[in-house]
């Protein structure tokens, strides 16, 4: 079964092609416009998806040595995410769809990221997935395809908003994610005790939006502040606080869910401190902790594919009144992006 997989959900424009659990061709473009107003402009970003999908969408053909007519269907990111930028996408899938005469299926992005660590293997149901990225800081009980809870969500900003809100008050541009990471490793994460929020709490949300403006009293005016080095020992601090309460909020989760396998995924899962920090939790836990592949813990569409066809599988279809919803919600229903028609 070959499906191709469309993301237009943010700010990166890709196509792939998975042919069962192989990747037969994949694109992914992650726009550079945005980066001199320092996130995403939404319009802009629908703009360039327009531009680029179709030029990707032939590359990856081009690349699989496959035609359109040798797709057996398209799966494609219908939330949650900008809605204007979603519907560049899914009006894609849904024209290739009735063209080809495919099945089309409607993918919840959140479902798409939990999946990413599995995309040439069988999901070690049951599991725990962590999903943190620009947009989302969730923890899902994942059951089976169709069966995952949610544990616990920020309440206010996403981990890697709080990574971009920082790098940017510390002038280091965007998505700063990265860039504190690397500057961290040269840094003391004892410098500052940032604040771990709701750690005293039985709870498995989170909060960031104290730790940020925590960043940002420390910073303001500090007498350190051009010494050699203070950057790096705030960015260390930071990534330190941040990476405690995921830890701290993984760790609750096993206790309450005992699991065999957990996974973390999205574009924070990158981060090198929080991937070292979840092997050692793993292994004292003696829980297997599955990582994407770094390539595939940002947006892309072989995750994308990856649902599609698990939902193709169990014979899930969207009918092409597919819409797309800022909103989508992935709460005990994984299917709930799309109708079942067969
Ligand atoms: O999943 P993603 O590509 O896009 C969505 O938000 O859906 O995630 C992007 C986020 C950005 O906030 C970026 O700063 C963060 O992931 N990020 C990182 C790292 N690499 C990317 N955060 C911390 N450490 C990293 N190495
Ligand atoms: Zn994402």
């Amino acid at each position: 079964m070959r499906v191709l997989g469309i993301e237009t959900s943010c700010d990166d424009t890709a196509v792939a092609i998975l042919d069962e659990g192989h990747v037969l061709a994949e694109r992914a473009v992650t726009q550079e416009a945005h980066r001199r107003y320092l996130g995403v402009v939404p319009e802009l970003a629908s703009r360039e998806h327009l531009e680029l999908l179709f030029p990707l969408l032939d590359e990856v053909l081009d690349e699989s040595g496959l035609t359109r007519s040798d797709l057996d269907g398209v799966a494609v990111t219908a939330g949650p995410g900008l809605v204007g930028c979603l519907l560049v996408g899914v009006s894609a899938a849904k024209a290739l769809a009735y063209a080809l005469g495919i099945p089309l299926i409607g993918v919840n992005h959140i479902h798409a990221h939990l999946l990413s660590a599995f995309i040439d293997d069988e999901p070690p149901y049951p599991f725990l997935g962590m999903v943190v990225s620009g947009g989302h800081t969730e923890l899902f009980e994942v059951r089976a395809l169709d069966a995952i809870t949610l544990l616990g969500s920020t309440l206010d900003d996403a981990a890697g908003e709080a990574f971009d809100k920082v790098a940017k008050l510390l002038g280091l541009g965007y998505p700063g994610g990265v860039e504190i990471d690397r500057r961290a490793r040269n840094g003391d994460p004892a410098f500052v005790e940032f604040p771990r929020a709701l750690g005293g709490r039985d709870t498995l949300d989170v909060s960031f939006s104290g730790l940020k403006t925590a960043v940002r009293t420390f910073v303001t005016d500090h007498p350190d502040a051009g010494r050699d080095g203070f950057v790096d020992d705030v960015c260390a601090s930071f990534q330190a606080a941040v990476v405690d309460v995921l830890i701290d909020r993984m760790a609750r989760a096993i206790e309450r869910h005992p699991v065999s396998s957990i996974t973390v995924c999205g574009g924070v899962a990158q981060n090198s401190e929080l991937r070292r920090r979840m092997e050692t939790l793993a292994s004292g836990r003696g829980v297997r902790l599955h990582l994407p592949e770094p390539r595939y813990c940002g947006d892309n569409a072989v995750m994308v594919a990856r649902v599609g066809l698990d939902l193709l599988r169990a014979g899930t279809r969207s009918g092409l009144t597919l819409g797309a919803s800022a909103s989508l919600e992935l709460v005990d229903e994984a299917l709930r992006a799309s109708e079942v028609v067969s």
